[in-house]
């Protein structure tokens, strides 16, 4: 595994929320019995919270409010890449203890098993047949997904590329991670080489322009190889009326947008979006497969207990990341006025009466034979 998160297997997927990730203070406080009752009934328990030599100027962070961003091409990317201590977290009868975590790099190495677990443990979606030789993962983050997939498909090279060097060193053999913007076209890998390009939570952040960013994966990929999109929605959805008037979340989320449209980004997206720039990129066969991932444990389907609880971990861990950037440089926002709303918000996600998720989408098509 990538990170210091212990690997969820099938079984994590298939049981109810009683796991415990595999972490230094794990085991500092038993999980509940089952049908226990956790102290603070009303919420999830007050201790949840949230291979290359690279050249000096990549590693040189830029620094704001304290927190680290990429210095390559500076700027170009909003949240953080740090590695900033986190306090403990236990989340009802989960516990993950994240003392040594890494903030934005394990926001995203928790979302990925959130993401996974969703997903029914499978890595993507696309029938791309069972020997693969060129996988590509743009906007990879830590690797994790370019590391998994190398050890599922030995046959295959995995390419990770990302603005920053965050990867891990120690990665199978057949995983290689390159920096390079993802935006600067024409991009390094030949024409027709590739099996299967994939994309997850690049929405907005990273890509706009999912035409232009289709077009070039459709010049890579091989004859009958595919691109994924692993993308979500950034808006909060409640089917019953458990947000609070006034919600905090909500708000949240529509201020957050309000900035991305001031930065010249938009968070939002429909599958359709999707749909729309791959046909126009001529990609042909495209499917669509449409999730709901809840924020917390709330759900009556069991199979969405565990994603919502890594969900929920994930966004109060990263909460702060996320916003900054955005809140800072474009609402005007100071970091102490900030902090009240994350507060509020961090306290709203807590109550399990509060039944918020976000859409996620997978859209894959490929390139015609
Ligand atoms: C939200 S994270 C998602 C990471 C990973 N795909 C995942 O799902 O865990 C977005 C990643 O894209 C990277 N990124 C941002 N702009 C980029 C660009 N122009 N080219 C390549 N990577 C970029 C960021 O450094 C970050 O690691």
């Amino acid at each position: 595994m990538a990170n210091n998160i212990a690997a969820p297997t099938e079984d994590l997927a298939s049981t109810d929320a009683e796991t415990t990730i595999n972490h230094p203070l794990a085991s500092s406080e038993a999980p509940l019995e089952d049908g226990a009752t956790p102290s603070n009934d009303s919420t999830y328990g007050d201790d949840i919270s949230s291979t290359f030599s690279v050249t000096s100027l990549i590693r040189d962070y830029e620094i704001e409010n304290g927190r680290t961003y990429h210095a390559f091409k500076a700027g170009r990317y909003l949240m953080p890449n740090d590695e900033v201590s986190a306090p403990n977290c236990n989340c009802s009868r989960i516990i993950i203890d994240f003392r040594n975590l890494k903030e934005e790099q394990d926001r995203m190495d928790i979302a990925y098993h959130a993401f996974r677990m969703l997903f029914d443990n499978k890595p993507f979606f696309a029938p791309i047949g069972d020997n693969p030789q060129e996988i590509v993962d743009v906007g990879t983050g830590t690797g994790i997904w370019a590391i998994d997939v190398g050890d599922a498909y030995p046959g295959a090279r995995v390419r990770g590329t990302d603005l920053s060097p965050i990867q891990p060193i120690f990665v199978p053999p057949n995983v290689v991670f390159q920096i390079d913007d993802c935006l600067e076209y024409p991009w390094t890998f030949k024409e027709n080489s590739i099996d299967l390009v994939h994309t997850r939570d690049l929405h907005g952040w990273v890509v706009n322009d999912w035409v232009t960013f289709y077009k070039e994966s459709f010049r890579v990929l091989k004859p009958g190889g595919y691109v994924e999109s692993q993308e979500f929605d950034c808006m909060d959805k409640c089917d019953d009326d458990s947000l609070p008037p006034n919600s905090a979340v909500h708000q949240w989320f529509q201020l957050l947008n309000e900035g991305a449209v001031k930065s010249g980004i938009n968070l939002r997206l429909k599958p359709s979006d999707l749909v729309e720039a791959m046909e126009e990129a001529g990609l042909v066969d495209i499917e669509v497969k449409t999730f709901k991932l809840p924020f917390g444990p709330w759900s009556s389907d069991k199979k969405l207990k565990q994603p919502g609880i890594f969900t929920l971990v994930s966004m109060l861990e990263g909460l702060s990341g996320i916003s900054a950037g955005l809140f800072t440089r474009y609402l005007g926002w100071d970091m102490n006025r900030l902090e009240v709303l994350l507060a509020a918000t961090r306290a709203e996600w807590r109550q399990k009466k509060v039944h918020t998720y976000v859409d996620v989408c997978v859209v894959y098509g490929k390139k015609p034979l």
